[in-house]
């Protein structure tokens, strides 16, 4: 059996964010919309992670993972304009000690998704010019106490995938439904919130520091293989979906986070759920396409040239019956894209744990860890024991069945040796 070897030092983990694991996040906006029921579930005390976050760690170390991401909730540290949470703010400091203590390198996100509720004009927007300095102010503030801990910074996660929920489809704060106007306009806000985070964190951390973000990357190919949707429609959708966030802070990135779950066959200028092929699809109907890692690593080696984590992948499967598949083939395809050039420096799995996935509530299960929600009991899946044995071993033994063409039939390379 052939092993694919990843580089030296390859960083192998799991990903977290705090309103979906931690619970009880009372001053948020998202804390507010579910009140208001405005999604069919609450987070309410997610997975308590706010208390068990040690049980957690303990997991992701024992599973043999070198790395861990947590994000910081901006909501407890400054639960009001300008009244900082101590308290809070010492909890994080404790849970990176944690994360180090373990032998593991340490991930934060400044912001995932969530906003405090003060912020800007009116719930949860970001349409203020005070919001990307109240957004820098907080990042100094968390910045010194966790910088030892801390290995990779990340100012801002996917803010195209909150830009489309928040302003066209409406299913999270601040709800605003075809507002494609305030959907471009908020990216102004968040690019410059990042840039003044970037320079913040520099500035306390010291210049070395590496300071990045993250951002769901789509492959997006023609549904039909003689379709409309070559060339000039694929980079019209790596722009729309992508690239017109990037490349406004692409001069203020040390590392960029890749975040990959799912084709996008498209038709034109529609994106279309099917290309006539019958891939696996996982319990929330998603499309199983392992080859879109390599080709949205590829894009943004290409385009930004700076080091890649891929920050998130994974499935929702309850039963387990695909994730050691999917992690298979994903890891196949990632490893061509390193064998061609691509500068790649880790693998995170979404998730360590299930937790609450936004407007679908605690019903998907991302975890490596299982969880009941009723007494907080968590239980790896037997799919968490191959990442940590990968992770281990620094390598995928390339079975029967991975399948490395491309879906256009050109190029193979199969797996190296
Ligand atoms: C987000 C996570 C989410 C995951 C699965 C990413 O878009 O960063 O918060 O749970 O995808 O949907």
């Amino acid at each position: 059996m052939r092993e694919l070897n990843f580089p030296k030092g390859f960083l192998w983990g799991a990903s977290t964010s705090a309103h979906q694991t931690e619970g009880d996040n009372r001053h948020s906006d998202w804390w507010a919309f579910e009140q208001a029921a405005r999604v069919g579930e609450c987070s309410g005390a997610a997975c308590d992670s706010w208390n068990r976050w040690p049980a957690d760690l303990d997991m992701a170390a024992e599973l043999g993972l070198n790395t861990y991401r947590i994000s910081i909730e901006w909501a407890r540290i400054e639960p009001e304009p300008g009244r900082y949470d101590a308290d809070a703010l010492a909890h994080y400091v404790d849970v990176v000690h944690g994360i180090r203590a373990r032998g593991m390198q340490c991930m934060v996100v400044l912001w995932h998704f969530t906003n405090p509720v003060w912020l800007g004009s009116g719930p949860g927007t970001w349409h203020d010019d005070d919001a990307p300095q109240a957004f820098e102010r907080y990042a100094r503030y968390v910045c010194g106490p966790l910088a030892p801990c801390v290995d990779w910074w990340a100012t801002l996660n996917e803010t195209n995938t909150y830009s489309s929920h928040g302003w066209l489809k409406g299913d999270w704060p601040p709800g605003r439904r075809h507002d494609w106007l305030g959907g471009f306009r908020v990216y102004e806000y968040l690019a410059r919130a990042h840039r003044r985070a970037y320079a913040a964190i520099k500035e306390v951390a010291g210049p070395d520091t590496r300071v990045g973000l993250t951002h769901v990357m789509p492959w997006a190919h023609p549904a039909h293989k003689r379709g409309m949707c070559s060339g000039p429609m694929q980079a019209y959708w790596r722009w729309l979906a992508a690239h017109h966030f990037l490349d406004k802070v692409a001069d203020r990135i040390d590392w960029l986070g890749v975040q990959y779950y799912y084709d996008s066959p498209c038709r034109a200028l529609r994106l279309v759920d099917h290309d006539g092929s019958t891939p696996p699809r996982t319990d929330m109907g998603w499309r199983i396409a392992p080859e879109g890692l390599y080709h949205v690593v590829r894009d943004a080696h290409v385009r930004y040239g700076v080091p890649i984590i891929v920050t998130e992948n994974g499935l929702a499967d309850a039963g387990d019956a695909q994730r050691e598949r999917f992690l298979l083939d994903h890891l196949a395809w990632l490893h061509k894209a390193i064998a061609d050039g691509a500068d790649v420096r880790g693998y995170l799995h979404w998730s360590m744990l299930d937790n609450y996935e936004w407007a679908e509530g605690f019903g998907p299960r991302f975890g490596l860890a299982h969880v009941d929600y009723s007494t907080f009991e968590r239980t790896l899946r037997p799919s968490s024991g191959a990442l940590g044995a990968i992770a281990r071993a620094n390598a995928v033994a390339a079975g029967a069945g991975m399948d490395l063409t491309y879906a256009d039939g050109t190029g193979s390379l199969g797996p190296r040796e």
